[in-house]
């Protein structure tokens, strides 16, 4: 049974940070209470034409780089998102098609925060049965498209961003150990955006009453958050057979400093083996979790066979934990660079749709 190692990772933020300050001229709230409340000093926010498919695939394209795979070498994607472009076609088809990673299958895959780790847990089961080989696992986010800007509960909490893994297929032992996926779903009105969907279509009372904003029940999703983090860390950490005494570093979902600070007391380990930066970037959901290791990896945190938990939570209610052995960089043997099969990958698109504007034409529908 092959192992599913992760040999790419890649992120991609917007340039445009947005700082307390700036949000204290927006709502009622200081720079000095998002400090001390959240950890969050700065977060990045999307500017007009970036989507999370953009941000996606610039991340995508680092991870492929590092892994040293073209896109077309993909089976599969799997983009988890909080803030889909369309409900459809799935952010991960606008993915796969500006990639031109034209023989994988893509989907999205909806658990709010802790999408990611589901995301790259059910890439490695896909793996682990030997029905593919390479995978690309996205987290991506523009949230702050639906954040009221008005309510400072949750305006200062959001950013935007997005990070990528490639996982493959590899005789040698090592890669995603474990994983646990938990929901309940008894919770979901704790965080929701409530209209926009088949329930509570579009209308002008939805958009007059706010329902197409984040909805969140601060105080409730904190006592869950802290009440399931440490837990699912420690049943992956015994579902893989290992304590955290053979773990070298906690990746945890970036919502809020405290937060993370309570699951470091629950684990009874310090906070310098936890990866840290909602400073700098605030709650980037499905994003914050590769955003991070990608981070620990550029400053030489991440060495080769290290032991990682990625442990994450979010609406729905969801949570969940993965252990994974770092693989590390892989020796090049040989040099491939995504990003040039981007143009390619744009002509093919537009080829395409001539086409298919033609063919209408020949059978009739068009007119
Ligand atoms: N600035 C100043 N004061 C504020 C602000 C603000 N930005 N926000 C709230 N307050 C005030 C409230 O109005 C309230 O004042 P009042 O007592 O006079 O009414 C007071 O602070 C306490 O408000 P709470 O909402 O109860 O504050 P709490 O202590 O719960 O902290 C926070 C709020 C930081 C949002 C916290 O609840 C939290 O971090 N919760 C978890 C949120 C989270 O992680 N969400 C993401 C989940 S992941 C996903 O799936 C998207």
């Amino acid at each position: 049974m092959p192992y599913a190692h992760i040999t790419g990772w890649g992120m991609a933020v917007p340039d445009t940070v947005l700082t307390n300050d700036e949000l204290a001229q927006r709502v009622d709230t200081s720079d000095k209470w998002i400090r001390e409340m959240t950890g969050i000093h700065e977060r990045r926010i999307a500017r007009d034409r970036e989507y999370p498919s953009t941000l996606g695939v610039k991340a995508s394209i680092r991870a492929l780089n590092v892994a040293n795979l073209k896109p077309t070498d993909v089976d599969l994607i799997i983009c988890a998102t909080s803030s889909p472009e369309y409900i459809f076609p799935a952010t991960a088809c606008l993915i796969q098609d500006q990639l031109g990673a034209t023989k994988a299958g893509a989907f999205d895959l909806s658990a709010a925060c802790t999408g990611f780790i589901f995301a790259a847990n059910m890439a490695a089961q896909a793996i682990r049965s030997g029905s593919i080989r390479n995978a690309l696992v996205i987290g991506t986010e523009t949230l702050s498209r639906f954040v009221n800007w008005e309510d400072r509960k949750t305006c200062i909490l959001f950013g935007d961003g997005a990070g990528a893994f490639v996982l493959q297929a590899s005789e040698t032992p090592g890669g995603v150990l474990s994983a646990v996926m938990h929901s309940d779903g008894s919770g979901g009105d704790l965080l929701s955006v409530p209209a926009g969907g088949s329930r509570h279509p579009a209308s002008e009372q939805t958009l007059r009453d706010g329902r197409h904003f984040i909805h969140m029940d601060g105080r409730e999703v904190f006592r869950f958050a802290t009440r399931v983090m440490g837990h699912a860390a420690r049943e992956a950490l015994d579902l893989a057979g290992l304590t955290t005494d053979d773990v070298q570093w906690i990746i945890p979902h970036q919502a809020n400093f405290r937060i993370i600070e309570t699951a470091a007391k629950y684990l009874k380990l310090p906070l310098d083996r936890f990866v840290i930066n909602v400073d700098r970037y605030g709650n980037t959901s499905t994003a914050s979790i590769p955003i991070a290791t990608v981070e620990a990896q550029e400053k030489g945190m991440l060495k080769n066979g290290d032991r990682i938990v990625l442990v994450g939570f979010g609406g729905g209610l969801t949570w969940g934990a993965l252990v994974a052995e770092w693989t590390g960089p892989l020796p090049l043997e040989r040099l491939v660079h995504a990003e040039r099969y981007r143009t390619w990958a744009r002509l093919r698109s537009i080829l395409l749709r001539i086409m298919r504007f033609f063919e209408g034409l020949i059978w009739g529908r068009n007119s």
